[in-house]
């Protein structure tokens, strides 16, 4: 398709539809045509409806064909429509939420799982999943962290990239779909962690943490980037030309398309940033954002902006190129349909081989904090085993489940049950798993009973999967004080009690720490949640995981994360409350459990790093090495991860930072020497000059399998 000669000979109102999205609620009309519901609340007309160019939220084999053939028959140009959702772990198989992937340190099994997602959603007629969400997140009270692979700007920016690929598999593979990175910028930066709260945050923070993992999706190739809700420094990000224009289009180059996020457009407007819808408008397009999610600022003000030369028609059409283009190298103009087809979704969707991987990413995002006496593995002979907790019979599917449905999910009570068939499996749920729930000392009593029976107790607490999310901010991420004391009555009436915590954020299990022998972090699985379950519990599965972000001592140490500055009366070497320091009077500074961090049943020692050369030259690379040892008599994986510090320079650098990690299983008693290269590439940061750069002098290397190391080599950088 020609799409310059297209947009010739386009009207005003159909490039503006182009650049306009909306759901169903809105597309959809009555059976006699009549406008109701939102499209009329919106005052949009049917000529308007009829030449939208993008849908939001909306997907099936059959049902897009059918839209889309209608759609073309009404459009004047038959301009195709392009089919977008949020598919963010899976489409209808649905693998751990994105922290959970966060803990699998593993971008290739990040790839393969989006891979998955593509072909389930492009055969049930999808476009472009509103995915990779690569926002940094170092506060656990944000409900979004579900959503992030966590805290560390390395390991997003592996994650971010690794995403990209598996969704676009560069746009030339069957059942490509365009990934669109979000929510740029900084989104996850919001203030006391409350939803769509200030960001106000330095530039240097910006290009240190925050903004590498959506220059990873750029430089992946990812097809959009959506805006995100908050204000940057005082501009909303949807209207911030610094960071659209400049950043995103200028340097990293990125020419595709920025979409708003669901109604942002004209939150310019409650934001205090923009005076009413037209100035929301002029202040987007000028900004380069090109679609407009759910909102007609666009539609309906845009005629009169270009009237009052205030914004050009060139802008306009820049935009509507950019989403005519994605149209044109899908195929849209030539098959509108893409991949949707029932037959093909019919074997691929939820097929077995989709489900395993989800079983098997579920197992690899586990993280096990504590097994005091090796109570896990569970013995998976026992003749009675007994199943505890508010979510035992909860089909938890973890937020944005795309077509997932929670009819599908495994619980944890049939996972347990498909695992020990021959077992006796006593359920008790010793509490309701609601906000701030106190003890029922009836239930917990029923709880102990079985407890009591049992040979073993997996005890499953944490938080509901609808407790995270989006608009699921928390003040208090304790464990609620009825899970507390069931976990002490628990743990008290029978010693091989497990507990296995839920949850889609760090939660302070500082109390369950001090009670429970054993205790393993299982996110939100997905689908296989209890084969997950069940396979962690009674040693189906070795733990790999490591956590993506630090688990705290206390809320009031949020936000909290490895990567912090040292402070000029440091304290993190005492970790005791010391008058005058960086310190509290009533908490240590240090976290429960550290980031990187994850037991196995294998035991792993790792030598003290040997660096090749001293000093590094600029040019050249040095290599740092440890070697890994397998010190028990059980087989297991390891990520042995590699972290360097700066010890001055023209700005203060972060006590250390991770630099790169490397998955190893080794067998019992096997050991292997792991390299890592170094180079003046993973020293450079945003300095006092305003570039990326190294500096030269000192610098400390550190190799451990989580982040709280101590010991290191040095080498300079001449
Ligand atoms: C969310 C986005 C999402 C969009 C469309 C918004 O509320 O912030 O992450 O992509 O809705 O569903």
């Amino acid at each position: 398709m020609d799409i310059k000669k297209l947009l010739s000979q386009m009207s005003l109102t159909e490039k503006l539809g182009e650049l306009s999205q909306y759901n169903m609620g809105v597309l959809s009309t009555t059976e006699t045509g009549d406008l109701t519901g939102p499209a009329n609340d919106l005052k949009l007309t049917k000529e308007e409806l009829a030449v939208v160019g993008s849908v939001l939220g909306y997907s099936s084999a059959e049902g897009t064909k059918k839209m889309q053939d209608e759609h073309i028959k009404n459009h004047p140009h038959g301009i195709p429509l392009l089919f977008m959702q949020d598919i963010i772990h899976g489409y209808r198989t649905n693998y751990p939420i994105p922290l959970g992937m966060g803990a699998t340190f593993d971008p290739n099994l990040m790839e393969e799982c989006a891979r998955m997602s593509a072909k389930e959603a492009a055969v049930n007629g999808l476009h472009v999943t509103f995915n990779p969400m690569v926002d940094l997140a170092r506060d656990a009270r944000w409900g979004r962290c579900m959503e992030t692979t966590g805290e560390d700007p390395y390991l997003n920016s592996l994650m971010s990239a690794a995403q990209v690929r598996g969704y676009q598999s560069d746009m030339n593979k069957e059942y490509s779909i365009a990934a669109c990175v979000k929510h740029y910028a900084a989104y996850g930066a919001a203030e006391a962690g409350r939803d769509y709260n200030t960001v106000d945050v330095s530039e240097r923070s910006l290009r240190d943490y925050y903004l590498p993992a959506y220059k990873a999706a750029v430089d992946a190739g990812v097809e959009m980037v959506m805006s995100s809700f908050n204000l940057v420094n005082g501009v909303p990000s949807t209207g911030n030309k610094w960071l659209l224009d400049d950043v995103l289009r200028k340097e990293w180059g990125f020419d595709k398309i920025l979409i708003s996020d669901y109604n942002a457009v004209y939150e310019m407007y409650d934001h205090g940033y923009a005076k009413d819808a037209k100035d929301c408008a002029e202040k987007a397009i000028n900004a380069g954002m090109d679609i407009e999610m759910m909102t007609t600022c666009y539609l309906k003000e845009i005629p009169a902006l270009i009237e009052e030369g205030k914004v050009s028609m060139e802008t306009v059409d820049k935009a509507v190129l950019r989403v005519l283009d994605l149209k044109n190298r899908l195929g849209l103009f030539e098959n509108p349909y893409y991949y949707a087809d029932k037959e093909k979704a019919d074997k691929i969707v939820f097929c077995d081989e989709h489900r395993a991987l989800a079983r098997l990413a579920g197992e690899k995002s586990c993280v096990l904090l504590k097994n005091d006496n090796n109570v896990l593995p569970l013995n998976e002979h026992s003749k009675t085993v007994a199943l505890i907790g508010p979510f035992i019979e909860e089909p938890m599917i973890g937020g944005w489940p795309g077509a997932g449905s929670r009819n599908e999910v495994v619980t944890p009570l049939t996972g347990v049950k498909n695992l020990l068939k021959d077992a006796k499996i006593l359920t008790a749920k010793g509490c309701n798993g609601t906000l701030k729930e106190q003890p029922d000392y009836k239930m917990i009593k029923q709880a102990v009973k079985c407890a009591k029976k049992a040979e073993s107790v997996v005890l499953v607490l944490g938080e509901h999967d609808l407790m995270a999310g989006e608009g699921k901010s928390k003040t208090d991420i304790n464990i609620t004080p009825a899970q507390v004391e069931l976990c002490k009555a628990v743990c008290k009436a029978n010693k091989n009690t497990a507990v296995f915590i839920y949850t889609g954020r760090p939660l302070v299990l500082s109390e369950i720490n001090d009670i429970a022998p054993a205790i393993a972090i299982i996110w939100q699985p997905g689908t296989e949640n209890g084969n997950v379950l069940a396979n962690m519990a009674f040693g189906k599965a070795n733990f790999s995981g490591k956590l993506p972000m630090t688990f705290p001592r206390a809320v009031g140490q949020v936000p909290i994360y490895y990567n912090f500055y040292t402070t000029g009366r440091p304290n993190h070497e005492h970790d005791l409350p010391i008058a005058y320091r960086s310190a509290y009077q009533d908490e240590r500074n240090s976290p429960l459990y550290p980031f990187g961090y994850g037991l196995s049943y294998a035991k792993f020692e790792i030598s003290d790093p040997v660096l090749s050369s001293n000093p590094l030259k600029r040019g050249e690379t040095l290599t740092a090495s440890v070697v890994v040892k397998n010190v028990s008599d059980v087989d297991g994986e390891e990520t042995v991860q590699l972290y360097i510090k700066d010890c001055y320079a023209s700005l203060a650098r972060p006590i250390k930072e991770l630099k790169g990690f490397k998955k190893v299983n080794l067998k019992a008693g096997e050991e292997t020497t792991i390299c890592f290269e170094i180079s003046e590439k993973q020293l450079e940061f945003f300095t006092a000059n305003n570039v990326f750069e190294a500096e030269n002098g000192d610098f400390k290397v550190f190799i451990s399998n989580n982040s709280n190391v101590k010991t290191f080599a040095t080498f300079k950088l001449i």
